[in-house]
C-alpha cells in the first residue's frame, strides 16, 4: 500500500509540469499551511482579489498608460503578466496564487534600489525545485528526496519531499531580510518614499518571521507529522495576541490625571502604509457609566505643499504620529481618576483611514470599517 502511494506520487510529478508547481500541488501535502495562506492577505494581493488595492488603481495615472507596475510585488507569481507592459486579466494565478508558494519559497537573496528593492529567484532547473525554508535545529542541512528499502525490501524509509529539495541554509530565511524584497520601501515618480518600514536594525532577537509567522498548532506535512508550523495566515493576525502582545499598553496615574503610554516593541514603524490609520480609544468606566476621553490619531500623513494628497502625487510627510520602532509615546489626560474607575484603553484600527476610503469610493465597506485589534483594562 505504502508503495503504491508512492509511486501514484511520483508518477504525479513526472506527469505535471516540471518546475511550474502550483499552490494546488503543495495544498495535498500541506493542507493546513495551504488554508492559512488562503485567507491571508498574499493570496488576496491582486486586483481582482483585494478591493481596497483595486479601488486605488482606479484611480492610478498609470492605469491610463495601462502599465499596471504593482506587479512586481502584488501578482509576480503571473508570468506572463511579468513579461508584459499591460495589465493583468482575470486568471486563476490572479484569483488563486498572486504570490504563490514557490515564488515566496524561491526567494535566494535581495537586491537593494532606491525605487523599491528587488527579489533574486533561485533559478529552478533539474528534476525537483529547490525551496528554501528555515529551521533552527537543522540549519544549513540541504534535504533531497530518499527511499531507504529496509530488511527484505518489507520497511520504507522515506526522508525529504518527492516534489521538492529544500534548502535550510540561506541566511535571509532566518533574518527576514526575505520579506524586504517587498516590504522595505516604495518611491513613487517624485523620488519621495510613498512607503517605508523604518526598520530598526541589528534587533536580532525576533524577526519579521518570529513575530508574524509565530509557531502555531498543527502538522506542517501530512507525511512527516509535526506538533507545530508557521503560521501562513499573515495580515489576519490583527487583534490576535500573538502579533498584537509587540504593542504594549501602559497607564499612570496621578493628581491631575493620568498618561497612556504605547511602547512599540517591533523592530519597524507602526502603522505605516499612507492608507492606514490606528485610533488610541480611552474610556473612564465611572458607577457604571462611560465617560469617553479624546481620542489620539496614528497615522503618516503624505502629500505635497503642506497639504495631503494621492500617492503619486506626494512628495513629503505632512503629518507624522506613528509610532517609530522601539518608540514610547504617552498621552495626557487631565481626567482625575476616583476609586473603582475602569480605564480602558483600546486601538482601533482602520485598513483605509476614513478620509481616504471616501476620496476611493470605498467608505462603509467592510474593508474600511475601523477594528478593535486591541483592547485592555486598568482598575484603580
Ligand atoms: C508529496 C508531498 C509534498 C508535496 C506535493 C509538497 N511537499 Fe513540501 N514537504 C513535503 C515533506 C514530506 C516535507 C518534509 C521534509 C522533511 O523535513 O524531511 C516538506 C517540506 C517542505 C518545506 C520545508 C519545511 C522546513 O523544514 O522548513 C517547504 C518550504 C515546503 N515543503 C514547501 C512546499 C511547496 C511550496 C510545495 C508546492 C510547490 C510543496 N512543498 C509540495 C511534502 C510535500
Ligand atoms: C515594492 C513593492 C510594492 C509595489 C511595487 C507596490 N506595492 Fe502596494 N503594497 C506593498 C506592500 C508590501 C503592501 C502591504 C504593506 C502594509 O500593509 O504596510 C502593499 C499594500 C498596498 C495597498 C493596501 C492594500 C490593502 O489591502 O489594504 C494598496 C492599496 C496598494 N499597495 C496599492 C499599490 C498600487 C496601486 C501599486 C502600483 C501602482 C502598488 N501598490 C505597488 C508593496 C508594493
Ligand atoms: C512578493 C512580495 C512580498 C513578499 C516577498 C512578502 N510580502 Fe507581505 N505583503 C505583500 C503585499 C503586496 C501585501 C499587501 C497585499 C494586499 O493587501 O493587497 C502584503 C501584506 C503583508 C502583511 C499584512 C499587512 C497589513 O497591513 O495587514 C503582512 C503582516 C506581511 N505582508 C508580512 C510579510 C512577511 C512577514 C513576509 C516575509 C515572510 C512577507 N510579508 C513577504 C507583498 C509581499
Ligand atoms: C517584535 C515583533 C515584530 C517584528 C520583528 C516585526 N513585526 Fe511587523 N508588526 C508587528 C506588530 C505588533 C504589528 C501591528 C499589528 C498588525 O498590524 O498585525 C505589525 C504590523 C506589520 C505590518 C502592517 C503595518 C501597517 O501598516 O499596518 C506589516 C506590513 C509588517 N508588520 C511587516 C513586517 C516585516 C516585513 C517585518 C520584518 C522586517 C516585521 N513586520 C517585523 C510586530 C512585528
Ligand atoms: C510570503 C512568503 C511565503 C509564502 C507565500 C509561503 N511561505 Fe511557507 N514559509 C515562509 C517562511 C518565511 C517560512 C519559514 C518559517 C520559519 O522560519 O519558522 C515558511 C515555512 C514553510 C514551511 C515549513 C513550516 C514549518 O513550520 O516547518 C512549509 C511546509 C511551507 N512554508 C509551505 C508553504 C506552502 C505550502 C505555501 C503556500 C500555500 C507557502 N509556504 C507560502 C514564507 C512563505
Amino acid at each position: 500500500m505504502r508503495l503504491l502511494m508512492l509511486f501514484v506520487l511520483l508518477s504525479g510529478y513526472t506527469l505535471s509540469a516540471k518546475i511550474n508547481l502550483q499552490n494546488t500541488t503543495c495544498k495535498r501535502c500541506h493542507p493546513i499551511i495551504y488554508k492559512e495562506y488562503y485567507n491571508s492577505l498574499h493570496r488576496k494581493a491582486s486586483l481582482y482579489e483585494d478591493p481596497v488595492h483595486d479601488a486605488v488603481w482606479q484611480k492610478h495615472p498609470l492605469k491610463k498608460k495601462q502599465n499596471y507596475t504593482c506587479k512586481k510585488c502584488h501578482t509576480p507569481s503571473d508570468t506572463e503578466l511579468m513579461q508584459q507592459k499591460t495589465v493583468p486579466s482575470d486568471t486563476p494565478v490572479q484569483r488563486e496564487e498572486p504570490i504563490s508558494c514557490i515564488y515566496c519559497h524561491s526567494i535566494e537573496s535581495i537586491e537593494q534600489h532606491p525605487k523599491a528593492n528587488q527579489n533574486i529567484l533561485h533559478e529552478q532547473k533539474g528534476e525537483r525545485p529547490t525551496l528554501y525554508s528555515a529551521d533552527k535545529a537543522r540549519r544549513g542541512e540541504k534535504i533531497t528526496f530518499k527511499e531507504e528499502r529496509g530488511f527484505m525490501g518489507l520497511s520504507t524509509k522515506v526522508t525529504g519531499s518527492p516534489y521538492h529539495d529544500i534548502d535550510l541554509g540561506n541566511k535571509i530565511w532566518y533574518s527576514g531580510e526575505v520579506c524586504l524584497g517587498c516590504h522595505d520601501h516604495k518611491q513613487n515618480a517624485a523620488h519621495f518614499n510613498v512607503c517605508e518600514i523604518g526598520l530598526k536594525k541589528g534587533d536580532t532577537k525576533h524577526t519579521c518571521i518570529s513575530c508574524h509567522m509565530p509557531q502555531v498548532q498543527g502538522s506542517a506535512t501530512t507525511i512527516k507529522e509535526t506538533r507545530t508550523h508557521a503560521y501562513h495566515g499573515i495580515g489576519t493576525l490583527h487583534g490576535i495576541k500573538e502579533v498584537m502582545k509587540w504593542l504594549k499598553i501602559d497607564m499612570q496615574k496621578d493628581q491631575q490625571g493620568f498618561s497612556v503610554t504605547l511602547h512599540n516593541q517591533s523592530n519597524h514603524t507602526l502603522f505605516m502604509h499612507p492608507l492606514r490609520m490606528a485610533r488610541l480609544l480611552v474610556t473612564i468606566y465611572r458607577n457604571g457609566k462611560a465617560l469617553p476621553q479624546p481620542s489620539q490619531t496614528l497615522q503618516r500623513v503624505i502629500g505635497k505643499a503642506g497639504k495631503p494628497s494621492s500617492p503619486w502625487l506626494a512628495d513629503s510627510v505632512v503629518k507624522n504620529s506613528t509610532l517609530k520602532a522601539d518608540e514610547r509615546k504617552s498621552y495626557r489626560y487631565d481626567m482625575p481618576l476616583q476609586k473603582g474607575d475602569i480605564v480602558e484603553v483600546a486601538i482601533g484600527y482602520y485598513r483605509v483611514n476614513p478620509k481616504a476610503a471616501k476620496m476611493l469610493g470605498i467608505a462603509n465597506t467592510p474593508a474600511t470599517k475601523m477594528e478593535i485589534v486591541k483592547k485592555q483594562r486598568f482598575q484603580e
